[in-house]
């Protein structure tokens, strides 16, 4: 099998680092981002390294895009989706078009190339997928509500994918790079900070995990701890769970865990 990396958000900032960082260990690279003549100057040193201009947030080029990657290669069997969008705007102060917008950059887009690129995963038995989320959307958090919402989409979508495909040695995880400096963002941290953690999410055994969240090599946890819950059984040991003295009545069994 070809070893095939696909990277978006390619053209800046921590997708242009890892390009850069990962030309020469893959058969090839696909760089993609809409600012092609960028990547076309940038790269031009790497001959394994293909430029292509791709717009994210419209989900038809995306779908189309993936379909012509599959229709020529078979397979893609490595993926870093990193593309993303930043709007630091209060939520009243959103537009409909900013969260629409943001939504399909942060959200959307991991979906459909998780969605038209797995399957081809699942026949060759091997893939690698890499989402770029954001670590900040695991905490309470203010001022940024487009992406905010949308990370937690991104990292609901990744989950269920990962989990729906743990019967192949398929691997979907999630990541974050941290505070980075880049365009979007003028954090501490250098955008190759993330990098160790990426290769090693790309070099995943078969028994490695997936479906998970790591970030600068820990790994961070994407649910509360809900030991003893029984949800779909209405219990809830009150060790673990405590009454909220306001509801009348005990709705919720209160079983020692
Ligand atoms: N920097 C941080 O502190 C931070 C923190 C948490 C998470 N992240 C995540 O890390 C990833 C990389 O971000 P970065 O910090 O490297 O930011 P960046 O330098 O702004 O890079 C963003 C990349 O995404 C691409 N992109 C944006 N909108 C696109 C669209 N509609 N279609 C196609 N490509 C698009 C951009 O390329 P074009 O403009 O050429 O299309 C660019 O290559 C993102 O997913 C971001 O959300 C970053």
């Amino acid at each position: 099998m070809q070893r095939t990396l696909l990277i978006t958000g390619a053209s800046s900032g921590i997708g242009a680092s890892l390009v850069r960082r990962l030309a020469g260990t893959y058969d090839e690279i696909v760089a993609a981002a809409r600012r092609v003549d960028r990547m076309r100057a940038e790269y031009a040193d790497l001959p394994s390294v293909t430029p292509v201009r791709l717009d994210v947030s419209d989900p038809d080029e995306l779908t189309a895009f993936a379909r012509g990657l599959i229709a020529e290669r078979g397979v893609v069997p490595y993926v870093v989706s990193c593309a993303g969008a930043w709007n630091p705007k209060p939520f009243l102060e959103t537009t409909h078009e900013e969260f629409t917008y943001g939504y399909r950059v942060d959200a959307l887009a991991h979906a459909i190339l998780l969605r038209e690129l797995v399957p081809a995963m699942r026949a060759h038995d091997f893939g690698r997928f890499v989402v770029f989320s954001g670590g900040a959307a695991l905490m309470r958090s203010v001022g940024w509500s487009v992406q905010y919402g949308a990370v937690m989409a991104c990292n609901g979508y990744t989950v269920a994918a990962a989990l729906e495909n743990r019967d192949r040695n398929v691997k979907i995880n999630l990541t974050a790079p941290g505070p980075a400096n880049t365009e979007m963002y003028p954090g501490p941290l250098s955008p190759t900070a993330c990098h160790p953690t990426v290769e090693w999410l790309l070099d995943l055994e078969e028994d490695g995990p997936t479906g998970r969240f790591f970030w600068l090599g820990a790994e961070l946890p994407l649910f509360p701890d809900l030991t003893g819950l029984r949800y779909m059984e209405g219990v809830a040991p009150p060790e673990h769970f405590t009454p909220l003295e306001h509801v009348v009545g005990d709705p919720v069994k209160r079983e020692p865990g």
